[in-house]
């Protein structure tokens, strides 16, 4: 089974889907980790944002994986073509450049073989922008997970607080939250929206744990059907 969780920046879809697979017994898939990856790998070579060949490349060329501990479904490391990039593809100046990557066609297309690769080998929660509506267009479970762009920016700050990665300015983190959303919103290829038959949640009025909660019911009900 899939459950796609999409939604902009900060919604707290990768809390709610580590959470939600565990409960499960289900494995988690973080694809903005992969879009990171690309960023990451551009910024070593030098290589311009705007040079959508190369970027292409290099999401075709270099492999991605992650690094589990026995018993736990999220990854605890993330490595692109073997270096370990986990804390790297966290840093500000990856936020700043990873939508421009997202924005080429060439990289979602490289990275989506990846993504249904890994997605199609077990039972996977998958959190990205496009999962519900381009990657896994018969995913069992649709959640499009929304918060104020306010609320997101303060659990970022917190988040990058506790990681002791990425900033820690609420004003700079905000701004990047909204110039996200638009580029990601805004975007030709695949841009962030709800599939139409995903169970839009807004967790601005919710604790996480009943969001988890609500998503957990919607996959019974899925799986008894
Ligand atoms: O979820 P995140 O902030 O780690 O995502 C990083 C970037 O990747 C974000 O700008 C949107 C993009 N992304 C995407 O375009 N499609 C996905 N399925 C996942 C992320």
């Amino acid at each position: 089974m899939i459950i796609a969780i999409d939604g902009p920046s900060g919604a707290g879809k990768s809390t709610v889907s580590k959470s939600v697979a565990k409960n499960l017994g289900f494995s988690c898939l973080d694809t903005g980790a992969m879009f990171r990856c690309v960023a990451w790998q551009a910024a070593q070579l030098g290589v311009s944002l705007e040079d959508a060949d190369k970027l292409g490349e290099i999401a075709r060329d270099y492999e991605i994986s992650f690094g589990h501990e026995a018993g736990d479904p999220a990854p605890k490391q993330v490595f692109m073509g073997g270096v370990d990039v986990t804390d790297q593809i966290r840093t500000a100046e990856i936020d700043r450049a990873v939508s421009a990557v997202a924005s080429v066609p060439a990289v979602r297309e490289a990275l989506l073989e990846q993504q249904r690769r890994i997605g199609n080998a077990g039972d996977y929660v998958v959190d990205g922008r496009d999962i519900g509506t381009v990657v896994f267009p018969n995913a069992q479970v649709k959640v499009f997970l929304t918060a104020s762009a306010e609320e997101r920016a303060r659990r970022r700050v917190a988040q990058n607080l506790e990681r002791g990665v990425g900033s820690t300015d609420y004003e700079e983190v905000l701004a990047d939250i909204v110039a996200r959303d638009e580029a990601d919103t805004n975007r030709a290829t695949a841009p962030l929206r709800p599939a139409e038959d995903a169970t839009h949640i807004d967790s601005t009025s919710f604790t996480i744990e009943e969001v988890i909660d609500q998503i957990c019911k919607l996959a019974e009900a899925a799986r008894a059907n």
